[in-house]
């Protein structure tokens, strides 16, 4: 049986905008139905906007729409029971005074100890003067604990993000702080510490004597959608690669942590992050997409998004290779890719193993017989492929290749959205699947070469697996992307 959190208030800024109503909402309000955490928090939606309670309660309502007819009068209980809004107006001290007073009023009246979360749901610019505002009103402390939760992008490059650390540190200690990537939460990426450090099979293959290359593909199909104005401002290499893709590398990669803590995990994943070799020019191809076509269906190029400047150089498309200059790693390439636009939405981790010895059969017949290839889905589908070598029924020695299937959702079914984890987290005051600050500043610094220096931008047509370069890449290196389907 999980433990239950403490009684809190969840305050969230941004509670009227779209990561709210898509992630945070659906989230609570699971936990309220399914978890340890019913009743446990009360929620205060902030916003600019003017709203009365039962107008934000709407919203909530109207963010919930989906759940069916049968958890209207739940819902409309829990809105009415557990959630209040408040308008943080022009952000000014006196609109943070009020917020202050507000929280005060709705502790005492739901007989709270002062256990608080502050969500900040903004956009990066609108980041540090909340945290400010914060802490200038006496916010970030209270008799109970305060936690603050930020969601990436931490920062736009090196500079950006240590003067965000930097401020929030003036603040708030390192141990209130929790930097959500939520690629974290997603149950595969979790049960990559499982499967690494709860079998007696893979950990010792884990590393240079047994492994070839190890492969990370994030894949979309979808463009930028409607979010053209930021993405211009992000681009591939800083919305995917810098966060989510070098998290879950450092996740497969790490030693095994002294504990099933924060700063256990912590400690690993930056041994990780500061080890991968610096990245050359030679090392990286940058995409953009063009127009084309999926599945019948005419697509746009990036330039004519809306949003988006029609001579803009942002990349939609990354692929990169480096190394890992450890005990364990020394010598293994590792290649990651992600882009939008891309033939299907589908992230996995692909680890080839070295060939046998094939010495014992005969040399025609095992001609091009590969390692054993061991894919692990993040999504969707998820769950892992081994394959491996059989003999062909019939006469004489022929070799197949085959793969042996496990799928979550055929062995537990549904599996919880990574924000209902995250944010249980949050309550339990849990930091294993969250990024510490140093993390964020060492994982600037692997990708600044790639976004300081001069970058050769390679359009491909939307629909393809990216530009031609990025398979090039590979084929310097003898080998080749593993084919997704
Ligand atoms: C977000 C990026 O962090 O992750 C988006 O800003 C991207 O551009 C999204 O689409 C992908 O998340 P998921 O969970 O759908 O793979």
């Amino acid at each position: 049986m999980s433990p239950v959190p403490e009684r809190h208030l969840l305050v969230i800024f941004g509670a009227t905008g779209d990561l709210s109503h898509r992630k945070l909402i659906p989230a609570l309000w699971e936990l309220h139905k399914h978890s340890p955490a019913r009743g446990r928090t009360v929620i205060l939606g902030l916003a600019r906007a003017d709203l009365t309670d039962d107008a934000f309660r709407d919203q909530v309502r109207e963010a919930l729409k989906n759940e069916g007819p049968e958890h209207a009068a739940e819902i409309s209980r829990w809105c009415r029971d557990s959630i209040y809004f408040q308008s943080t107006g022009d952000g000014s001290a006196a609109a943070f005074e009020r917020l202050k007073a507000r929280i005060g009023a709705i502790e005492h009246a739901e007989g709270l100890y002062g256990n608080r979360a502050f969500y900040l749901a903004l956009p990066l610019p609108a980041f540090a003067p909340t945290v400010e505002a914060l802490g200038h009103v006496g916010l970030h402390r209270s008799k109970g604990w305060t936690r603050l939760v930020l969601e990436k992008p931490f920062g736009h490059d090196l500079g950006s993000a240590q003067a965000l650390n930097a401020l929030i540190h003036r603040f708030f200690d390192e141990g209130q702080v929790f930097r959500l990537d939520h690629y974290l939460g997603k149950e595969t990426v979790q049960n990559l510490i499982a499967f690494r450090f709860g079998n007696a099979l893979f950990e010792p293959l884990w590393n240079r004597d047994r492994i070839e290359r190890v492969e990370l593909t994030v894949a979309e199909e979808l463009g930028v959608e409607g979010r053209g104005a930021f993405y211009e401002q992000a681009g591939a290499t800083r919305d995917l690669l810098q966060n989510h893709m070098l998290q879950v590398l450092a996740v497969a990669t790490m030693e095994p942590p002294a504990a099933l803590d924060g700063e256990s995990v912590s400690n690993e994943k930056i041994k990780i992050l500061k080890a991968i070799t610096p990245i050359r020019p030679e090392d990286y191809v940058v995409g953009q997409y063009g127009a084309g076509e999926l599945n019948g269906k005419k697509l746009k190029g990036y330039r004519e998004e809306p949003g988006v400047d029609p001579n803009s150089v942002t990349d939609t498309f990354v692929a990169v290779r480096f190394g890992i200059q450890s005990w364990r790693w020394q010598g293994v390439p590792f290649y990651l890719r992600t882009g939008k636009r891309l033939p299907k939405k589908l992230s996995r981790i692909i680890v080839t193993f070295k060939s046998p010895p094939a010495a014992v059969f005969n040399p025609y017949i095992v001609c091009g017989m590969g390692g054993n290839r061991l894919e692990i889905v993040l999504q969707p589908n998820e769950g892992f492929n081994l394959s491996f070598q059989v003999k062909l029924p019939g006469d004489g020695m022929r070799l197949h290749t085959q793969e042996m299937r496990f799928r979550y959702a055929e062995a537990f079914g549904h599996l919880p959205e990574a924000y209902q984890t995250l944010l249980l987290d949050v309550m339990h005051g849990d930091h294993t699947l969250f990024v510490r600050g140093d993390e964020v500043e060492q994982a600037w610094k692997v990708c600044a070469p790639m976004l300081d220096g001069h970058r050769e931008l390679h359009t491909y047509a939307a629909g393809t697996w990216g530009p031609p370069r990025a398979e090039q890449m590979l084929a310097e290196a003898g080998c080749c992307w593993t084919d997704p389907s």
